[in-house]
């Protein structure tokens, strides 16, 4: 979709927002997948809700990327616009054992930085790939501990009124791959409250995780981490492959022959094979086991 309205590109610079025309999302996603729109970076937050109320009173759809790791976007021309914020500086504030974290900063680099001041309990998100954001959207996790766990206050931008609250942990509700947040919340900070820890206690950790992932997840190739959200008590991963199917493929969209649940771009796959793979796994996963699996991968649809 391409901006026209002069009204909304006459205002941009005033809101610190930088558009770059026909971007390809496929250069901003893991799974480098995706088709092309106008793109808006925004630099400062307090600008977002004027920003929507623009794009809204003029009908501009829009959606918010955040590190695109976990997300599969459309073939061709987008039917919307998208808006990514640009890193805030500093990007992670420390104060005692509370870390002030822009929505944009990156998750790893956050763990990695938190412990180096010895702040530790994220050591399992250290291989996540993506932004603090993305991660709080979805409440990530891995090796058994989640980013909800750690929230004390998160800013976040109401995009259907226009405003931005600070809500408290107590008011968010943080699930398994799951948060309360609306879907169209822009995150736009985090305050976590992080457990003391010394340095080299947390960089053990870190490292048992990283090599629990390396050695069960395609971490080379393009994907966009696990497809499938776990069904309760059971593991997509293993269901899909005991029914044979790593290395299944639809085009170059295909079942990783390290973890089953892990669907990457072998080459130049479009979203319509990984879609099409996706919904054949989800059928014959239901045919043998009964179980509808649910996406974990946000897919953009056109
Ligand atoms: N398994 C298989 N075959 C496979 C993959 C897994 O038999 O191809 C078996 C494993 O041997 C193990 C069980 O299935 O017994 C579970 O596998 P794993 O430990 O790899 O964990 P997972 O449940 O598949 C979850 C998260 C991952 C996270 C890991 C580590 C979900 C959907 N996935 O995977 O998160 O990294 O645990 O904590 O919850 C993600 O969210 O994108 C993601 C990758």
């Amino acid at each position: 979709m391409r901006i026209e309205e002069p009204k909304i590109l006459a205002a941009l610079p005033g809101l610190s927002t930088d558009l770059r025309r026909e971007v390809s999302l496929a250069g901003l996603t893991s799974l480098g997948i995706g088709g092309t729109t106008d793109l808006l970076r925004i630099q400062r937050h307090e600008a977002i809700p004027r920003l929507l109320k623009l794009l809204d009173e003029h009908g501009v759809s829009h959606k918010f990327l955040g590190g695109g790791s976990n997300l599969l976007v459309a073939d061709g021309e987008l039917p919307f616009i998208v808006l990514q914020l640009v890193k805030g500086d500093p990007e992670i504030a420390l104060d005692g054992n509370s870390a002030t974290v822009d929505a944009a900063a990156d998750l790893g680099r956050t763990v990695t930085f938190c412990a180096k001041n010895n702040l530790g309990g994220m050591e399992g998100l250290i291989g996540v790939p993506g932004t603090v954001g993305g991660a709080l959207r979805m409440n990530a996790g891995a090796y058994g501990i989640q980013i909800g766990s750690y929230v004390r206050e998160v800013k976040v931008c109401r995009a259907a009124e226009h405003k931005i609250e600070i809500l408290r942990g107590e008011q968010i509700s943080f699930e398994y791959r799951h948060t309360s947040f609306a879907p169209d919340d822009m995150m736009l900070a985090v305050k976590l409250e992080l457990p003391s820890k010394p340095y080299p206690e947390i960089l053990q950790g870190i490292r048992i995780c990283n090599e629990k992932r390396r050695s069960s997840q395609p971490l080379g190739q393009k994907s966009a981490g696990c497809i499938f959200k776990n069904p309760p008590g059971g593991s997509a991963g293993r269901m899909i492959d005991e029914l044979g199917l790593k290395s299944f493929s639809h085009g170059d969209a295909r079942v990783s022959d390290r973890h089953a649940n892990f669907f990457v771009n072998a080459g130049q796959a479009s979203a319509a094979d990984m879609l099409a793979l996706i919904a054949n796994v989800r059928d014959r996963v239901q045919r043998a086991h009964g179980v509808t699996l649910e996406n974990e991968v946000v897919v953009w649809n056109a």
